[in-house]
């Protein structure tokens, strides 16, 4: 995407060849700052630490993770350790463990002298692919687009959408994002209400920073916010990202995503989320029972978080100093609340055989 003129993605092969550049996403939107990632523990802590995020770019810079181990290191055991403490940065998004499983699958038959080469050629192709998958669930979830536009025309198009699915999410495009970037390309009058997110503010924070940077209408709002809206007849559709979805359809995506679903059933307002094949755990049926997820700190809820003027970090207190407090940070919505699941492959039904029709290669290795 671009920033002040010049295309960038959210993770790129440095221009030394070995080291790999990412976007430091804890300074957006004040600060657009590139850091080097020199080292396996490096890409680990930039996962750990979010200062990349989004299940598809968290799978990604793994593949770059092991490149970086490979390069100092090709052997078996520096192999495992790669994976073992890529695979311990976060739970949720099943990007991660999917790209981990691909990077073992191709480097693991090789003579360690060919590894670190083949590293670097795999996480690059899996950075490509994830561009060509959101590109293309750009293009599907645009006919979506175009044909709830419709229904009454003259009138702008209101999304709602939670968290951050944009391109800095993924490499680029992005998820939930892209087909609202296809339908302001394709001159749809497309409008954004966007959850702030709490307790990280990705929304705040991210979403707007990246709609605004491409021109396109927002209009931010507090997490409580949409089911008012929705129960007013502002929202035409609301469009998710996810971290993991079950081979049923369940969906896990940022806490407080359920409560949208949720509304917008309440209101018959359709309900899409949008992932690529890599989000997609073919090996559980069940997203309550079988999705891992992450809890982090109290501190992100018991504290406000920012950047001052100069751009530090900084942290505000607004709850009791002895404050008990509870930081789930993802959720799962269950298939029957979700109208379509928009996959590279077109829209799938939320459920099984909706799956399983897009991805017949997938299903039936199960
Ligand atoms: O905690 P984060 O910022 O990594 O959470 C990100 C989300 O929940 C996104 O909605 C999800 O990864 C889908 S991204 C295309």
């Amino acid at each position: 995407m671009r920033i002040a003129g010049r295309h960038y993605r959210t993770i790129a092969l440095a221009a030394d060849g070995c080291s790999v550049e990412i976007i430091d996403q804890t300074l957006l939107p004040f600060t657009f700052k590139l850091r080097r990632l020199q080292s396996l523990e490096d890409a680990a802590q930039a996962i750990c630490e979010m200062t990349v995020r989004g299940a598809p770019l968290i799978g990604v810079t793994a593949a770059y993770g092991v490149a970086l181990a490979m390069r100092t290191d090709p052997g078996n055991a520096s192999l495992r350790r790669a994976m073992t403490t890529l695979g311990a940065t976060r739970p949720t998004a099943v990007n991660l463990h999917w790209a981990l499983a691909r990077m073992s699958e191709t480097l693991q038959p090789l003579a360690p002298g060919a590894r670190a080469a083949q590293a670097y050629a795999e996480a690059w192709a899996i950075a490509e692919e994830d561009v060509r998958c959101c590109e293309m669930i750009g293009r599907h979830g645009l006919k979506l687009l175009q044909a709830l536009a419709a229904r009454s025309p003259g009138r702008r198009l209101n999304v709602l959408t939670h968290c951050n699915a944009g391109w800095l999410a993924c490499v680029d495009w992005g998820t939930a994002l892209a087909p609202i970037y296809a339908a302001h390309e394709d001159g749809l009058p497309v409008h954004v209400y966007v959850d702030e997110t709490r307790p990280r503010n990705q929304g705040a924070a991210l979403t707007a920073f990246e709609l605004g940077a491409h021109g396109i209408p927002y209009t931010l709002i507090v997490d409580n916010a949409g089911g008012h809206l929705m129960q007013q007849g502002q929202i035409d559709v609301c469009l998710v990202g996810s971290d993991r979805a079950t081979a049923g359809g369940d969906i896990a995506n940022k806490i407080g995503t359920y409560l949208k679903a949720l509304a917008a059933r309440d209101n018959d307002v359709p309900f899409y989320v949008a992932l690529p094949f890599s989000s997609i755990d073919w090996s559980i049926n069940d997203g309550l029972a079988q999705i891992p997820i992450e809890n982090r700190p109290a501190r992100e809820v018991t504290h406000l978080a920012g950047l001052d003027e100069r751009g530090r970090r900084i942290e505000v207190r607004i709850a009791p100093t002895d404050a008990t407090a509870a930081n789930p940070a993802f959720d799962v919505t269950p298939a029957r609340l979700i109208t379509g699941i928009i996959t590279e492959r077109g829209v799938a039904a939320a459920d099984y055989a909706g799956l399983a029709a897009l991805y017949p290669e997938r299903s039936e290795a199960r």
